[in-house]
């Protein structure tokens, strides 16, 4: 079995982790200090958020230098002390990469709004003429991620300088305008930069946005007419959305070629992977992104999507484990929580029933087969917070007016009883502001209280190196009235979703994500040896 199969990876927020210089943002030198804390938790790999030259628009999802690291966040001689350092300690590191957009600022977008249309540098992105009188309407009918059109129309250069002229697609903020995969040069530049970071020793990339880089060649209108839900809003039962911009065919073609890149790289510490970031529509064509000459992981975002019902847990699980079988794809892989959504305690109720359901969660996760993937600040139990309007910084915030992704990217509280609770040196206060009663929720608070959440995944996670490592990837969930069931080799896992604890089968309590007696009780799971 190769690592990254049954791998639990820790997700890195780099603004948000540690911060090394004390300038109030997380920064590379502030991981490395921290990679010990990792190693005791018991993951095996980190996946550090992009910490590239980049004006920062959207937090480093705008690149504007691909080889280079921000000052922001330090040097490549520091990337390269971290990743020595976490090779020493037995962790891998995966970095993200960004292909389907650039930064505004970077070279290549710089050199396109200077040339003329029909130039080849404007043929690296998605530039069009408008429709409608003189031009003045976007060339299509699709939305921004972040709210609005997903066209911004530049100011021709040159002789007819001053003058409105074509029009760049940016799925995402206006500073993030997208490549034209369909251009080789693009994908020829993205090999360098695999191998660029291979050659620095990387043990994998998380691919952002994977499901994009392809848009349907006529970049016709979006059909809007089926984007209701079905009634049931099952994942199966679900009415497919027209998407000429998501998950066209030709985008795998770029992960076969990526796939003999990472298999080059492959020696005796064990395979380079490749995770994709699809938000696709089903678990089939989730599937299709780890087909076994593609990339090795996808996030299972039904996982994360799925409401807090045995039934459905039961569904997602099933559905997820068939529709790789099939595929012959990879393992599966799980996850509840990243820098983009509400954070889980929240999105299952919040306060006290919210964390015992997250808990739960987390170790019905923990027991699945295949691997998965923590966000920093889980294990500590945090909760979403209401970043005050004067200090959001998500583009979508700016474009909409809703309150954006802020609030799952609170600078990590790790010792003392007020802000900045150690993020870093100097009390410098973090770049989003910390809440005023997190004294309770440090990492320094959490190691010596047993009941906390820090020590609860301490234990799940050698526990699963104990009791689930090496199962295989058989498993079969099923809902018996609102609890789920599920076998993973000797170990039986229960979760309570109902209201009312429930009679506990014979066995030895393994472990539990709150207190358990001869009932368990409402939002509380357990692995029992039967
Ligand atoms: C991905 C990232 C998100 C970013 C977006 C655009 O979804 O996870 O944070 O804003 O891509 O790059």
């Amino acid at each position: 079995m190769s690592w990254w199969q049954e791998a639990v990876v820790y997700q890195v927020y780099v603004r948000s982790f540690a911060d090394g210089d004390g300038d109030g943002v997380g920064d590379l030198p502030g991981i490395t200090s921290r990679l010990p804390y990792l190693r005791d938790l018991g993951v095996d790999a980190l996946w550090i958020t992009p910490f590239y030259s980049s004006p920062q628009k959207d937090h480093g999802y705008d690149v504007a230098d691909y080889t280079e690291v921000d000052p922001l966040f330090g040097t490549l001689a520091d990337a390269d002390a971290l990743i020595a350092r976490a090779h020493e300690l037995g962790l891998r590191v995966i970095v993200d990469l960004v292909p389907n957009h650039t930064s505004d600022q970077h070279e290549w977008f710089q050199a396109a709004l200077a040339a003329p249309p029909g130039s080849p540098e404007r043929a690296r992105y998605l530039f069009r003429d408008g429709k409608g009188r003189g031009g003045s309407k976007p060339p299509n009918n699709w939305d921004s991620i972040f709210g609005g059109p997903a066209w911004t129309r530049i100011t021709e250069p040159g002789s007819s300088g001053g003058k409105p002229g074509q029009w760049y697609l940016h799925l995402f903020d206006t500073s993030q305008p997208d490549l034209d995969w369909r251009n080789p040069e693009v994908g020829d530049m993205f090999e360098g930069v695999l191998r660029f970071w291979l050659d620095r020793g990387v043990d994998g990339f998380r691919v952002d946005v994977a499901h994009g880089l392809f848009k349907e060649e006529s970049l016709r209108d979006q059909n809007r007419s089926d984007l209701a839900e079905s009634p049931t809003g099952s994942m199966v039962e679900r009415v497919l959305r027209d998407e000429p911009m998501w998950e066209q065919p030709e985008v795998h073609d770029v992960y076969r070629r990526w796939r003999k890149v990472l298999d080059e790289y492959g020696d005796a510490r064990g395979d380079r992977i490749g995770v994709a970031e699809a938000w696709t529509q089903t678990p089939e064509s989730m599937a299709d992104f780890v087909r076994p000459d593609e990339l090795h992981q996808a996030f299972n975002f039904g996982w994360l999507a799925t409401h807090w019902s045995a039934r459905d847990f039961a569904d997602v699980i099933n559905s997820s484990i068939a529709a790789l079988a099939t595929a012959h794809a990879s393992p599966p892989t799980w996850v509840l929580s990243n820098h983009d959504v509400v954070r889980h305690p929240t999105r299952y109720g919040g306060g006290a029933v919210g964390l015992a359901r997250a808990r739960a969660a987390t170790l019905v996760m923990l027991a699945l087969p295949g691997s998965a993937y923590l966000y920093q600040g889980e294990e500590l139990g945090i909760e979403q917070v209401d970043v005050p309007p004067e200090a959001r910084q998500d583009p979508s915030w700016f474009r909409t007016g809703e309150p954006g992704r802020d609030g799952c990217r609170v600078p990590l509280p790790w010792d003392g009883t007020a802000p900045p609770y150690g993020f870093g040196p100097g009390g410098t206060q973090p770049w989003i502001p910390q809440p005023d009663d997190w004294a309770d929720l440090t990492v320094a608070a959490q190691s010596v209280d047993e009941t906390s959440t820090l020590a609860f995944y301490r234990r799940a996670l050698a526990a699963r190196n104990t009791w689930v490592r090496g199962n295989g990837m058989a498993c079969v969930a099923e809902a018996k009235r609102n609890v789920l069931v599920l076998r993973r080799g000797e170990v039986t896992v229960l979760l309570n979703a109902g209201q009312r604890s429930v009679a506990m089968p014979e066995g030895e309590v393994l472990i539990s994500s709150g207190p358990v007696g001869d009932r368990l009780p409402a939002n509380t799971a357990v692995w029992l040896r039967t």
